[in-house]
C-alpha cells in the first residue's frame, strides 16, 4: 500500500515545472486527494519501480558512490535510508558497491570523499552537497574523471544547471520546489478558524525559524510562506527571523527566547522544517501555550512525530517533503546515466499539505 500511493507522487514528478509554483500548489492538493482515494491510479503508479528497464546496467558490478550532507539530519536520514533500500532492494544494485559517506557538514571533508569517489573509480555519484555553492567546483572534478553526478537536496544555482545542459555535463539535480512548501504553509494558517490573526488585531504576528539560510529550502520557505498571507491581502507583522540551521535544539532556543520575548504578541511560529517546529512544540508548551487554541506552529517534511503531534492537536500542519519519491527519482537518474543516457538538468517532486484533514492517512503512508 505505501510503496503504491508513494509511487504516484513519483509519477507526478516529471511534469512539474519550476516556474510554476502557485498552480503546483493546487495540483499537488489535488493529487494527494486522488492519491488517497483512487484505487486504480495506486495499481497504475505500483508499477513505476518496475518501470525502470535496467536493461544494459551491469547491477553486479556498477559502483556509486553516495555524500550526504550530515547524516544527523532527520530529513536527511530519511531519504538515505530509502535511496539505498531503492538501490538495493528494488533495482538489484550490491549493497557492497555502494558506499554511503557522512559530509559531517564541511564541504572540505565532502569534497575530499568526493576525490576518494573518483580515485576509486565510481561508475556514478549522488550526491547531497554540504554547500550547494560548490557544485561548479565538483561538477568540473567529476566530468573530468568522465564520473556522471545526481545532486540531491540541496539545488545548485540556475547558471550551474544551464551549463550542464548548455555543455552536455553528465550532471542532474533531483529535488523540490521550496516555493511550494512555503505556499503550503501561508495557506495552511489562512485555512485555520481565525486566518492567523488570534487576537483580532487585523494583522498576523509571526515568528520565522530558518534553516540554513546557505540554501534556496530555507530562503524559499521563509519567503513564499509569509507571501501566501500578503497575497491574500492579510497585514503581517515579522517580530523575529532567526536561523536554526535546521536543528530541532536551535529550533526550541530560539522559540524559547522568542515567546519570553515577545509573549502573547506571537500569533504564528513558521518553521523551515519539522525538525525545529518539534523544538518549537516543546518551547511552546514549556512557555504554557496551547497549539491552535493560542498561538498556530507549521514545519515541513511530515516526520512522523510531526504528524502523529498534528493528529494529536499539537501542530497546526505540516508539508510533506516526499523523500521517497525523491530518492526514487535520483535513482532512476543514476540508472539512466549508467545507460548512458542524457536526462534533464533539474526533476522536480511535489509537496503535499498535511493537515488534520488528511494527517491520519500520511501517517499511514510514511510508516
Ligand atoms: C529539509 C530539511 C533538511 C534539509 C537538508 C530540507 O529540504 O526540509 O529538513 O534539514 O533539506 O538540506
Amino acid at each position: 500500500m505505501k510503496k503504491k500511493l508513494l509511487a504516484l507522487f513519483l509519477g507526478a514528478t516529471m511534469a512539474v515545472s519550476m516556474m510554476a509554483a502557485p498552480v503546483m500548489a493546487e495540483e499537488a492538493t489535488e493529487a494527494a486527494t486522488e492519491a488517497t482515494t483512487e484505487a486504480a491510479a495506486e495499481e497504475a503508479a505500483a508499477d513505476t519501480a518496475a518501470a525502470i528497464d535496467m536493461e544494459g546496467v551491469d547491477v553486479e558490478n556498477a559502483t556509486i558512490g553516495i555524500s550526504i550532507y550530515q547524516f544527523s539530519d532527520n530529513f536527511m536520514t530519511l531519504y538515505r535510508t530509502e535511496l539505498v533500500r531503492y538501490l538495493t532492494e528494488e533495482l538489484g544494485f550490491k549493497e557492497e558497491n555502494i558506499t554511503v559517506q557522512d559530509g559531517k557538514n564541511d564541504q572540505a571533508e565532502q569534497t575530499n570523499q568526493i576525490n576518494n569517489f573518483i580515485t576509486a573509480g565510481v561508475d556514478v555519484m549522488i550526491l547531497n552537497l554540504v554547500q550547494a555553492s560548490s557544485a561548479p567546483q565538483v561538477t568540473d572534478m567529476c566530468n573530468e574523471a568522465g564520473i556522471p553526478v545526481v545532486y540531491i537536496n540541496r539545488q545548485p544555482d540556475e547558471a550551474e544547471s544551464d551549463r550542464w545542459a548548455e555543455e552536455g555535463i553528465k550532471a542532474t539535480y533531483v529535488g523540490a520546489d521550496a516555493r511550494q512548501s512555503g505556499t503550503f504553509q501561508g495557506e495552511e494558517i489562512l485555512e485555520t478558524s481565525t486566518g492567523g490573526d488570534i487576537n483580532g488585531d487585523g494583522k498576523v504576528s509571526y515568528i520565522m525559524v530558518q534553516g540554513d539560510p546557505e540554501n534556496i529550502d530555507a530562503q524559499y520557505r521563509t519567503e513564499y510562506s509569509v507571501k501566501a498571507l500578503t497575497d491574500a491581502g492579510v497585514e503581517v507583522e515579522e517580530l523575529l527571523l532567526q536561523r536554526g540551521d535546521w536543528d530541532q535544539a536551535r529550533g526550541q532556543q530560539i522559540v524559547q527566547d522568542a515567546l519570553t520575548q515577545f509573549g502573547d504578541q506571537v500569533e504564528v511560529v513558521f518553521c523551515n522544517n519539522d525538525a525545529m517546529a518539534l523544538g518549537a512544540l516543546q518551547a511552546i508548551q514549556a512557555a504554557g501555550r496551547t497549539v491552535n487554541e493560542d498561538i498556530y506552529l507549521v514545519g515541513v517534511d511530515a516526520l512522523s512525530e510531526a504528524v502523529q503531534s498534528i493528529i494529536d492537536g499539537n501542530y497546526t500542519g505540516t508539508v510533506f517533503n516526499d523523500h521517497f519519491s525523491q530518492a526514487q527519482t535520483a535513482a532512476a537518474m543514476a540508472v539512466s546515466f549508467l545507460k548512458g543516457e542524457d536526462v534533464e538538468p533539474v526533476n522536480m517532486v511535489d509537496y503535499v499539505k498535511v493537515t488534520a484533514d488528511n494527517a491520519a492517512e500520511i501517517l499511514e503512508m510514511i510508516q
